[in-house]
Parts: structure tokens; sequence; C-alpha cells
């Protein structure tokens, strides 16, 4: 018996890492396991909301009651959001969207011939950037990932990108952050913050869902 405090909303999700293709066995990815993504979709759906999760490539097995769209690059990701985004009343960026991506496809495997070589980067669409950026946009939340100036970092992504909300998650402590199943978040709009002390994905998905529920009214 939860409390259907989304009930009639319908939320767009991003969750997991995306892969660059590099040749037709190799890729660019990161660490992200899809573990906070999910449990926003998770908890999302107890709370009564219509659910549609674009998932990277996860081993995480997908949620009964869920709508998941599942790709592998931040193109085919940017394109999934944008062919879902109009009927959406929220959106959450969880997703690790690599930056960048293999300027050159090699359609046949890179053979080794020097003691070197490097790969020319090319930057990907900016999937968070583009939703916040439509007129008749959805409560828009981004994620921040930083090492180090988190706090700084994240208050300049609301700013930059103009979000309601972005929650700023130090991915440079243990048991927090990627592939882990804890997680703590201090999550900061226009005219707030509140920190989501350490505690199980699924603690803080609820608690995330429970601030943007507050500043959606
Ligand atoms: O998946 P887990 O193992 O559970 O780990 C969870 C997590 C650490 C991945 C998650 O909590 C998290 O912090 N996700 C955001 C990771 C990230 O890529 O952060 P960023 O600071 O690089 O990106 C900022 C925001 O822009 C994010 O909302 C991201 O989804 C979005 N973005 C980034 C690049 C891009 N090309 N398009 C985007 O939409």
């Amino acid at each position: 018996q939860h409390p259907q405090i989304l009930e009639g909303k319908h939320l767009l999700i991003t969750a997991g890492p995306t892969r660059e293709a590099i040749d037709p066995v190799r890729y660019l990815t990161n660490k992200s396991s899809g573990k906070m993504g999910y449990a926003l979709a998770e908890q999302a759906l107890a709370l009564g909301a219509d659910v549609t999760l674009v998932s990277g490539p996860v081993s995480i097995k997908a949620l009964q009651g869920v709508n998941t769209i599942t790709v592998e690059s931040a193109e085919q990701m940017h394109q999934a959001v944008m062919e879902n985004v109009d009927n959406a009343d929220v959106f959450i960026g969880c997703a690790a969207v690599a930056d960048y991506k293999p300027a050159e496809l090699a359609t046949q495997k890179i053979k080794k011939n020097n003691t070197t070589m490097a790969i020319e980067l090319t930057r990907n669409p900016d999937i968070l950037a583009d939703v916040a950026k439509r007129s008749n946009r959805p409560f828009t939340v981004g994620f921040a990932a930083e090492t180090n100036d988190v706090a700084k970092y994240a208050k300049g992504k609301l700013a930059n990108k103009k979000l309601d909300m972005i929650a700023a998650n130090d991915v440079s402590k243990p048991n927090q952050g990627f592939n882990t199943d804890d997680n703590a978040l201090t999550v900061y709009w226009p005219e707030g913050e509140c920190a989501l002390t350490h505690g199980h994905k699924q603690q803080i998905a609820r608690q995330l869902l429970e601030l943007i529920h507050q500043q959606l009214k």
C-alpha cells in the first residue's frame, strides 16, 4: 500500500551506460550498472506513475509493468527519449551517457600494427539539454556524477541547462554511485536543496520521487 502520489503522471527515465562502437567487436563505455535508474522506475511504478524506461545495456531483469526501451549508443538513447518525451510529465536523466563517441566507426576489426594508437572522439548529443530546451517540456531532472567540486558542478548544470532539479552524486566515495547497491545524493532545485543520506538505491529513489512530487505541485 504505497501512497499513489504519482498517479496519472507519465515518467520518462533513462538508466545505465551507453556503448559507443569503435569497430565490430569493441566499444567505449562506463561503470554504470543501471541500478539507480531501475530503482527510480520501480519506485515510480509503485507510486502509481506510468513509466517509460530507456535503458542502456545492463544485466538487470526487465521490470514488469514498466515500458522498457533498450538501446546501446547515446544516439539511440537520444532518439528513444525524443520519441517519448511529448507525453511525459517528468523526465529523469539517470543514464551515464557517453559524452563522446569514436569519430569513425571501423567496419572491420582494427588490427594491431603500432605500439601506440589513437582514437579520435567526437561529441554525442546531450539528451538532458535537448529535453530542457523544448518549449513544452516535462519537469526536467538531471543527475551529476562528479568526483570533485560536486556541489559547484551540480549547481552549474542546474543553472546552465535550466533544469528543474539536479541530483548530485559524489562518485569518489566508496559504496555509492556507480555499480553499488547503495547511494547518497544531494538534490538541488532553484529555490532549495535536500541531502538524501546513504541508503539503498530503492530508498534513495523513493525519496527523490517524493521531492519531485513536492516540486511538481
Ligand atoms: O547505474 P548505477 O551503477 O546505479 O550508477 C548510478 C549513476 C552513478 C550512473 C547515477 O546515479 C548518475 O549519477 N547518473 C548520471 C551519470 C552522468 O553521466 O553524469 P554526468 O554528470 O556526466 O551527466 C549529467 C547529466 O546529463 C546526466 O543527467 C546525464 O544523464 C545527462 N547527459 C550527459 C551526457 C549526454 N550526452 N547526455 C545526457 O543527457
